[in-house]
């Protein structure tokens, strides 16, 4: 949520930040904006994607050794020229960009306000800028102390950079709660809220840890905590390659994760899953197997696609390993005061690793005694930190707004969770456990062969593109299935649509049934099928259309749907990362047939790092 890139060295700073800009739009991008130091400070700021920033500054004289980008997802002010990142101080010295919420901005502003201060933006950014250049007056001091009395009574989180003409040789940030990486380069610095920008420049970074302050000048980093001791940046390698964050010839990136998932379910269970020999692996929980199998609770917390992800561990832990599961909405948990302590153990499951309620849900919990253990995609990021252990999905960076792969993987690496401590605990027979390893060894094919459909699945999205809601029906391990399928399709195509437990719908949503509603019925052979059989005939008996995605060689849901979608088989237990790639597909031609910016929501970003 904003992404924030800056850069200082030898080379041309403009079109590296901006190109890093390009790179995180992924993160907020209803405006962006840039400042350079070239005989004084200049900041360039447009409402709108990077691409109009780009065109506003061409022509314009952009030379400079360090510059500073924003691409924003508004919190604090509507989208407009005026709000856009960076800011600048009363004195049009310091310039500054920020990702994360000040809380407490009202009352800095009013304090400001006060002393005589004036402020162009609604910002709570260019409040802080404001309230560091007031320290820097009244005590006489440079910025880089100004900026450490400041975050002292900052509420709230942050990734901040400064960019200070009377010091042109210098950048200065620092974080709390939300990510901060430094590439460190010969002779130069790049600083970003994550690699992407950074990847192709160098594969040495430093993460930057929370209330940590970084001085960077081209040839030296140094970091410093908020008592201004000096700590020993930790370098680490890169394991990204370039490719990784390219289209790659398709025309979305959405439409690439989708692409992607037989190897990246594949890279999810590589090292881990030995099906040949009834092996399996999980290094990262190594210590916490035992926990997990005597667990009072597993509460699994999450928001979005990866509730949804949770949602399905639940099915998959209760039958495993025979421990009680609750799946939480991590933004209610944390607020509701809830009963949580020793004996409990709370699976964080994030692709992001940097959503703020998720976070938050997991520090109350680990107060409260909990074990913390993280299901993520990015490797490094503040819930991978934060929890006691964890397994890392390994999907590769997802850019596309909508979550894709991200979810298979999560899926797969949940799964095999389940059967480490099932097997473990002795909650499942030999012969079903080596039944599941060789289902889940399978799976990257099936998807493979599920994605085959692409075609057909284009040719049902044209058919319903227009209808104005939609309604999505599973049930058990298809449940979530359906509830992911309705989040894609609202998402990128903005179509109202509902997910629902197939049989729940006779208690409400019935009532939507007419001949305009498409239902989207996941219902692949599993112990429910009689069960959603029936259902299917309810919703034709009220002549709703039924897009159906049944197992193939099925006779019987073919000859009452209007239109169906035919999966390899799977065991009921691993069918959703399955039976998910036909929604996914659906969502994509019908957001793409509509016209929209299908790897660019409106309103949405990647990574929702404000609460
Ligand atoms: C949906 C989507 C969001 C995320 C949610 C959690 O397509 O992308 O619903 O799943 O914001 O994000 P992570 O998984 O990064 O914690």
């Amino acid at each position: 949520m904003c992404g924030i890139v800056a850069y200082i060295g030898q080379r041309d700073a403009y079109p590296v930040v901006l190109k890093g800009l390009k790179r995180l739009e992924y993160r907020g991008y209803d405006s962006a904006g840039v400042a350079i130091l070239n005989h004084g400070l200049h900041v360039y700021k447009k409402k709108g994607k990077v691409a109009q920033l780009e065109d506003f500054l061409t022509g314009k004289n952009m030379q400079s050794h360090i510059a500073i980008g924003h691409t924003r997802w508004a919190t604090h002010g509507e989208p407009c020229d005026r709000n856009s990142h960076p800011h600048v101080s009363g004195d049009g010295k310091l310039a500054m960009i920020h990702n994360g919420i000040i809380e407490n901005y009202a009352l800095l502003k009013q304090e400001l306000l006060n002393k005589g201060h004036q402020f162009e933006s609604d910002t709570d950014t260019e409040v802080l800028i404001h309230f560091i250049e007031e320290i820097r007056n009244s005590n006489q001091c440079a910025v880089e102390e100004a900026l450490r009395i400041a975050l002292k009574r900052v509420v709230g989180a942050y990734v901040i950079v400064i960019v200070d003409e009377d010091n042109p040789d210098t950048l200065i940030a620092a974080r709390k709660g939300s990510p901060l990486v430094i590439g460190v380069g010969k002779g130069e610095h790049f600083l970003a809220s994550d690699a992407s920008p950074i990847v192709e420049y160098t594969k040495e970074v430093v993460y930057v840890n929370d209330y940590e302050i970084a001085i960077v000048k081209a040839d030296e980093l140094i970091l410093k905590n908020i008592t201004n001791e000096r700590q020993t940046p930790y370098i680490q390698k890169l394991d990204i390659e370039l490719t990784a964050i390219e289209k790659g010839g398709f025309d979305h990136f959405m439409l690439k994760e989708i692409f992607e998932q037989p190897q990246t379910i594949f890279d999810s269970l590589r090292g881990r899953l030995d099906a040949k020999n009834g092996q399996l692996t999980l290094g990262g929980i190594r210590e916490y197997t035992d926990v997990l199998a005597n667990a009072r609770r597993v509460i699994i917390v999450a928001c979005g696609t990866s509730w949804h992800a949770g949602l399905v561990a639940e099915y998959m832990i209760e039958e495993l390993c025979r421990v009680p599961v609750e799946v939480e909405y991590a933004s209610e948990f944390r607020y509701r005061n809830p009963v949580v302590g020793p004996g409990d153990v709370i699976i964080a499951v994030s692709q992001s690793g940097e959503t703020a309620d998720t976070l938050v849900a997991m520090e109350s919990a680990k107060a409260q005694g909990a074990i913390i253990l993280g299901v993520c995609n990015v490797v490094g990021s503040s819930i991978a930190r934060l929890s006691h252990a964890g397994v890392y999905t390994h999907a590769g960076p997802e850019i596309g707004v909508a979550s894709t792969k991200a979810f298979t993987a999560q899926l797969a690496v949940l799964c095999l969770i389940g059967l480490k401590v099932a097997i473990e605990k002795g909650s499942i027979s030999q012969q079903r456990f080596q039944h599941l390893l060789d289902e889940l060894q399978d799976i990257p094919e099936k998807v493979g062969l599920a994605l085959k459909l692409n075609e057909q699945i284009k040719q049902v999205a044209q058919k319903y593109k227009d209808a104005r809601d939609f309604l999505y029906l599973g049930r058990g391990y298809n449940f979530p299935v359906a509830l992911e399928g309705a989040l894609k399709l609202k998402e990128i195509s903005y179509i109202h649509a509902e997910g629902y437990p197939a049989a729940e719908m006779k208690h409400g949503p019935i009532a939507l049934v007419d001949e305009q509603l498409p239902v989207v019925f996941v219902a692949t052979r599993d112990s429910f099928y009689e069960k959603i059989v029936s259902n299917i005939q309810e919703i034709k008996a009220r002549k709703g259309k039924v897009i159906a995605i049944v197992t193939e060689g099925d006779q019987i849901i073919p000859a009452m749907a209007d239109d169906v979608i035919q999966v390899p088989e799977a065991d009921e237990l691993v069918s959703p990362i399955i039976s998910v790639i036909p929604l996914q597909l659906l969502a994509y031609h019908i957001g793409v047939s509509k016209g929209y910016d299908v790897d660019k929501p409106r309103n949405l970003a990647k990574s929702v790092t404000v609460e």
